[in-house]
C-alpha cells in the first residue's frame, strides 16, 4: 500500500498555480494601456476583470463535469430508474451553479465604463466569445448550428476541434428527447410496432401476460376528444350568454372568435402532418411522440412515476431560462459598458449578444407545450389499470 502522505491545503488545491494565473495586460503594456497615474501598478479594474472571468471558467468546468455525467447515464438504454434521480439531483446542481453566474454580473458591473477604458485597448481581439467551455456547453446542451447568429467564432484550430467532437456526440436536447420518445403509459393494450404491447416492450417481464385489450387506450385520441369536448363547452356556454344578454354581444362575439382560432390552433397541433412541417421548417425541434409524451407529464405529473420525469422537465426548463437570463443580463451590462462600440471579439457587440440572447435557446419545444395545456377539470380520467400502473399501489 502506498504510503499515507499529509496533506497541505495549499498543495491540495494547487494555489501556487491558481493564485499566480492573473497577469495583468495593462502592466506588461504599460506604455500603450489609457491608465493615469497608477499606471506602473496597471489598470486598477483589470485584476477585478480577469478574476471574475477565470471564477467564471471554474464554475463552466464544473458545469461541463456534471452535464458529461448526465449524458452518460442517459446513454443508458434503458435508462435505470435510480439514474433518473441521479440526472436530477445534478441538473438542479448546475442550475444552482447557474443561478451564482448570473449574480456574478452584479460585481462585474462594480467596474465603470471608465475604468474598462483603462485597459479594454490591450486585451484585442481576445474576448468571452472565445469562451471554448462556453461553447461546449451550449453544444452539449443541444444548441443547433443552424440556430445560431451567424457570426465568425474566432476560436483557433484545437478549439475549433474539441467543438467539433462535442457536436458529434449527443446533446442533453436529443438525449431527453429520445428517453421521452421510449417512454410507455401513452398507448395501453394496443400493439407496438413490433407487435409487442409498447408496456411490455419498455418495462419487460414484470408485465408479461396482460395481453391485448378490448378497447386499447390511445392518450393522444383520449386528449383530442378532451379538448373538443372543452371547445364545445366554452361555445355552448357563450352561445347562452349572447341569448340571454344583448349589451354583452358584441364583447362575446370577440370571444367566441378567440376560442375558434385557438381551437383551430390545437387541431393543427394533433395533426402528425402538419406538426411535421412545423419541424421541417425549425419552428419545432422536438419530435411528435416526444411531444406527446411530455405532455403526458406535464398533465399527469401528480402520479407517483411521473413525478420524476416531471422534475426533470422543470430542472431543464430552469436551466434554459437561467441562460437566457444570463446571456440578457451580460448584453446588457456590454450595452452599458461599451455602448454601441463592436465587442473586442469582432462581432457588433450589444447588437449581436442581443440577438443571442433572444435565438440561442434550447429547450423552446417545451415552454411552448404550456399553451396546449388544458384546466385539470377537462382532462380525461386515465383508465384504472394504467392509474395503478403509474401510482404505488402495495398489496398487504
Ligand atoms: C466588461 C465586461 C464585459 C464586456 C464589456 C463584455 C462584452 C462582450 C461582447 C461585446 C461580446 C460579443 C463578442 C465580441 O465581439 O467580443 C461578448 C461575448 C461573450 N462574453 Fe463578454 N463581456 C464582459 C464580461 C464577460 C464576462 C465576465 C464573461 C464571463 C465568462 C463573459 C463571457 C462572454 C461570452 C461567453 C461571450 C460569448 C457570448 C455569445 O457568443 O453568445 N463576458 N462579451
Amino acid at each position: 500500500m502506498k504510503p499515507y502522505e499529509p496533506l497541505y491545503y495549499r498543495d491540495y488545491l494547487q494555489l501556487s498555480s491558481v493564485l499566480n494565473a492573473q497577469s495583468l495586460r495593462s502592466v506588461e503594456y504599460a506604455d500603450r494601456a489609457e491608465a493615469s497615474a497608477e499606471a506602473s501598478a496597471g489598470a486598477h479594474d483589470e485584476m477585478l476583470f480577469i478574476i471574475t472571468h477565470q471564477a467564471y471558467e471554474l464554475w463552466f468546468k464544473q458545469m461541463l463535469f456534471e452535464l458529461d455525467s448526465i449524458l452518460a447515464l442517459f446513454a443508458q438504454k434503458p435508462l435505470p430508474a435510480p439514474d433518473v434521480a441521479t440526472i436530477l439531483h445534478r441538473l438542479r446542481r448546475m442550475n444552482s451553479i447557474a443561478r451564482v453566474l448570473l449574480q456574478q454580473i452584479d460585481i462585474m458591473e462594480t467596474m465603470t465604463p471608465m475604468d474598462f477604458l483603462d485597459f479594454r485597448g490591450v486585451l484585442y481581439p481576445a474576448s468571452g466569445f472565445q469562451s471554448l467551455q462556453f461553447r461546449l456547453l451550449e453544444i452539449k446542451l443541444g444548441l443547433s448550428d443552424e440556430q445560431r447568429v451567424q457570426v465568425h467564432l474566432q476560436l483557433d484550430a484545437p478549439d475549433q476541434a474539441a467543438m467539433n467532437a462535442a457536436k458529434a456526440q449527443q446533446s442533453l436536447f436529443v438525449a431527453i428527447e429520445r428517453w421521452l420518445e421510449r417512454m410507455p403509459f401513452l398507448e395501453l393494450g394496443g400493439l407496438g410496432s413490433d407487435g409487442k404491447n409498447e408496456l411490455e416492450s419498455e418495462i419487460g417481464s414484470g408485465l408479461e401476460g396482460e395481453g391485448a385489450h378490448a378497447t386499447p387506450y390511445s392518450f393522444w385520441r383520449e386528449y383530442q376528444h378532451a379538448v373538443g369536448a372543452m371547445y364545445a363547452h366554452e361555445r355552448d356556454m357563450l352561445a347562452q350568454n349572447i341569448s340571454q344578454n344583448a349589451a354583452s354581444h358584441p364583447f362575446s362575439l370577440k370571444l367566441l372568435a378567440q376560442i375558434e382560432a385557438s381551437e383551430v390552433n390545437f387541431h393543427a397541433f394533433f395533426d402528425a402532418e402538419k406538426y411535421q412541417s412545423l419541424v421541417a421548417s425549425g419552428a419545432r425541434r422536438l419530435s411528435f411522440r416526444a411531444t406527446q409524451a411530455a405532455l403526458f407529464v406535464f398533465l399527469y405529473r401528480e402520479y407517483p412515476l411521473l413525478q420524476q420525469p416531471f422534475r426533470l422537465l422543470e430542472a431543464v426548463l430552469e436551466l434554459d431560462e437561467m441562460f437566457a437570463l444570463w446571456r440578457y443580463r451580460h448584453a446588457q451590462m456590454a450595452f452599458r459598458m461599451i455602448g454601441g462600440r463592436v465587442g473586442t471579439g469582432g462581432s457588433s457587440g450589444h447588437e449581436y449578444l442581443a440577438s443571442a440572447a433572444m435565438k440561442h435557446r434550447i429547450f423552446t419545444d417545451y415552454f411552448v407545450l404550456s399553451a396546449y395545456l388544458i384546466p385539470r377539470k377537462s382532462l380525461p380520467a386515465l383508465p384504472p389499470e394504467l392509474s395503478a400502473m403509474l401510482g404505488f399501489s402495495f398489496e398487504s
